[in-house]
């Protein structure tokens, strides 16, 4: 009976602190996506938490940790935009501006793959600012890419959600960045 006391108790208590380590890790997602929306017009809140919460393991992650998911969703995003992209110039007959477009952001989306690698690489080692050149090339690509569709009156970018995206994650990238920055610092 003792026994049987004692386990029950000791998984509550296990339960418990599971759930307090869920609950905390669940504030920081949403304080870094408050902190991160609030010093960037760039980033929407719901965005930032939607976004983060989807990761595998992000519920658990410190803020070291926050900061790999988030530029590991920028490498998802930017491969499978560039995978996309192909198969829009692959499967459609585009107007030849809209081609040219296409194709220029292939090659932006292309090279923005080994530029994110990089940036995980340099985040791994904690060159923080190496990483930050990184990441803010990919929002200049997503970027170029974007305005490229809007210099001809009346062309639709078939691209604008996801520029948009891979836009917005990595400024939450460079804001997880700047936080971790502020507070070794501090
Ligand atoms: C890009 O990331 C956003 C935010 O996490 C997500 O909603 C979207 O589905 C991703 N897009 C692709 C193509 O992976």
């Amino acid at each position: 009976m003792k026994i049987c006391i004692s386990f029950t108790s000791s998984t509550l208590i296990l339960a418990f602190l599971i759930t307090i380590q869920a609950v905390k890790s669940q504030d920081l997602i949403h304080s870094t996506c408050q902190t991160s929306s609030k010093t960037d017009p760039n980033i929407n809140y719901n965005f930032c938490t939607s976004s983060l919460q989807a990761a595998p393991a992000s519920r658990c992650a410190a803020l070291s940790g926050l900061g790999m998911i988030s530029i590991r969703l920028v490498r998802y995003n930017v491969t499978d935009t560039r995978c996309y992209i192909k198969q829009l110039l692959k499967t459609k007959r585009w107007d030849p501006y809209v081609r040219q477009c296409l194709n220029d952001c292939f090659d932006l989306y292309s090279d923005a793959i080994p530029t994110v690698k990089l940036a995980m690489r340099y985040y791994n080692s904690k060159r923080f600012d190496d990483a930050n050149i990184q990441i803010s090339s990919i929002m200049d690509a997503a970027t170029t890419c974007e305005d490229g569709f809007g210099e001809k009156e009346g062309v639709v970018s078939p691209l604008t959600k996801r520029n948009k995206d891979t836009f917005q994650l990595s400024a939450v990238a460079l804001s997880v960045m700047r936080i971790i920055q502020a507070g070794s610092s501090a």
